[in-house]
């Protein structure tokens, strides 16, 4: 395993609508969805990349902040 830091692999995301999903995608030779958290408006979930998790995906509109900086979701029009 390769080491990780705690510090720069937190995510934070915050929703800005009701339904927000985060998707958690298994690390490894298969990436599937192994975790669905469903947010609602202004709830916040912080999350680590893990041995498990190498990928995130959120469905919704929301804003979220990594150490790579600070992006928003949105649902398509
Ligand atoms: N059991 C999962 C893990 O340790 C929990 C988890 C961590 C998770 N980070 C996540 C789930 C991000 C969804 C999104 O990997």
């Amino acid at each position: 395993m390769e080491k990780r830091n705690p510090a720069t692999d937190y995510v934070v995301i915050k929703a800005i609508e009701d339904g927000v999903s985060v998707i958690g995608l298994t690390r490894g030779s298969d990436t599937k969805f192994h975790h669905s958290e469903k947010l609602d408006k202004g709830e916040v979930m912080i999350a680590q990349f893990t041995e498990h998790t190498s990928a995130i995906k959120i469905r919704g509109n929301a804003k979220i902040l990594t150490s790579l900086g600070e992006i928003e979701s949105e649902m398509k029009k």
